[in-house]
């Protein structure tokens, strides 16, 4: 299949010439003549490569290229600029341009230059675009623990349904992004824009205008129209990652949003509709942030149509050593070392270290191992994690059993299994403690009747439960 080349230039002649030439070529062409429409045509037509110039009537070239990053930063986006803006061509690259052209140029070099962006492999981060971009969609989520199989199993099976908005969960670096990635890029949503927000990375004030955009003359910045990211999202998937720390007004809105797939840009007063799927993730505790009034629980609900969890690292087993050995290997190939793997001690330590930093912290421990090593396998000493503090005593153990309010039961078993009757008094022990102890209320949660439930509190000897 023939490539699709964006090319925007606010010159007609330039336009012309350039889309004459690329089709005689064998290229699909699209053209824009401004920042704006090159921004609309470029989610429209989801082009293998863009040709941007860097000077446009509407917007600078460069905010055009950062916007065309963050919907997708693999697309190749080659600028074309004029001797006078060399410098900004250079800036360019810094934020991710693939390669730039001086004006006037010979329309023999620029297929070259073309030809060679398009050739390269796509994305800094080889691994992080391979996941999404691999034959199953998650070659790059390590690990075959039963707990991190059901999480790929549900993911597949909600990528298919393309438009349920979906609430992940999990410690930090346990690999929430990643999740969502894999989800929209099996999804039939792929060939559409995936669009990340950090909700806790932009100042509050800017997010609503960042998710929504603004009309011209919104406020006295706003000089021109601007669309949110909701918006560009259309088609695809909007990720809300940190969701847990938006500010009330916002959760307002958002609700709003789900609850009708529309939304209004900031001073605007039509409704906009919008097909994007809404994927966001926390590491907060969101039933805590409901009871402190922090979180909106009617937000909490329609983010958590499905909801994923993504246990942390201490509670998948042997996963922790697949993936040490899976960035043994990517680190050795990017700092060109020869490491051949871990010695048994420091597999022993991976194994019982509690990490706190899930995934992440693991990654950095192994990448710092690897560049500093001095031995031809991985030791103790490479690692500079904190092994030998308390924590990972009392916490790997810990049976948990989480149960959320829509009654989706998710179990993470501790390594020696768990009894049945211990789940059951935990239980019992939970819906005592949420009616305080009014046990009449306890029974109806539980759907016991009133004198099982009596019979079980004494069984389990709860009769001075605190
Ligand atoms: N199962 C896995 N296999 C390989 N790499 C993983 C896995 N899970 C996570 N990673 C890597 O660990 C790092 C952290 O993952 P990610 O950013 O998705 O975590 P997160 O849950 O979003 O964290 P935070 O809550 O801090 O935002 C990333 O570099 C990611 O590629
Ligand atoms: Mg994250």
């Amino acid at each position: 299949m023939s490539a699709t080349l964006l090319i925007v230039d606010d010159e007609e002649k330039v336009r012309r010439l350039l889309e004459d030439f690329f089709t005689n070529e064998g290229y699909r062409v699209t053209l824009a003549s401004c920042g704006k429409e090159g921004l609309e045509r470029f989610v429209e037509t989801v082009p293998d490569l863009v040709l941007l110039d860097i000077r446009l009537p509407d917007m600078d070239g460069i905010e055009v290229l950062e916007e065309l990053k963050r919907l997708n930063r693999e697309c190749p986006v080659v600028m074309a600029t004029g001797y006078a803006s060399v410098a900004s061509a250079i800036k360019a690259m810094k934020l991710g341009a693939e390669d730039y052209i001086i004006k006037p140029f010979h329309l023999h070099e620029l297929k070259i230059t073309v030809g060679r962006a398009l050739e390269k492999p796509a994305a800094s981060h080889p691994a992080e675009s391979s996941t999404v971009k691999g034959k199953s969609g998650f070659d790059n989520i390590i690990g075959d623990s039963p707990e991190i199989k059901s999480v790929l199993a549900t993911v597949s099976r909600i990528a298919k349904v393309g438009s349920a908005t979906t609430l992940i969960r999990g410690e930090s670096g346990t690999g929430k992004e990643l999740i969502a990635r894999a989800l929209h890029f099996n999804s039939p949503r792929s060939d559409h824009p995936f669009v990340e927000v950090n909700c806790t990375a932009i100042p509050e004030t800017l997010l609503e205008d960042e998710l929504f955009g603004h009309e011209k003359g919104a406020y006295t910045d706003a000089r021109t129209q601007r669309r949110g990211l909701l918006e560009l999202a259309d088609g695809g998937t909007l990720f809300l990652d940190e969701v847990g720390h938006t500010n009330q007004a916002l959760q307002v809105k958002l609700l709003h949003v789900l609850e009708t797939q529309a939304f209004r840009r900031l001073g605007g007063t039509k409704d906009i509709q919008v097909s994007t799927r809404i994927v966001a993730a926390t590491n907060r505790d969101l039933e805590k942030a409901m009871q402190d009034s922090s979180f909106r629980e009617d937000l909490y609900y329609r983010l958590n149509v499905i909801s994923i969890y993504l246990p942390p690292l201490r509670e998948r087993g042997d996963d922790v050593i697949q993936i040490a050995e899976h960035y043994i290997d990517r680190y050795n190939r990017e700092y060109d070392r020869d490491i051949r793997g871990l010695s048994p001690e420091s597999e022993a330590i991976l194994k019982q270290y509690h990490w706190p930093g899930n995934v992440r912290e693991l990654k950095n421990a192994i990448e710092r191992a690897i560049l500093l090593g001095d031995e031809d396998i991985v030791q103790p000493k490479d690692l500079l994690i904190d092994w030998r503090s308390k924590e990972h005593t009392t916490q790997v153990a810990k049976p948990t059993v989480e149960i959320t309010v829509t009654g989706d039961v998710r179990v993470a078993f501790p390594p020696g299994g768990i009894s049945i009757e211990a789940v059951e008094k935990r239980l019992i022990e939970e819906s005592l403690k949420a009616t305080r102890w009014n046990t009449t209320r306890a029974a109806q949660l539980l759907h016991l009747s009133r004198d099982t439930l009596r019979y079980r509190i004494k069984k389990y000897d709860l009769g001075f439960m605190g």
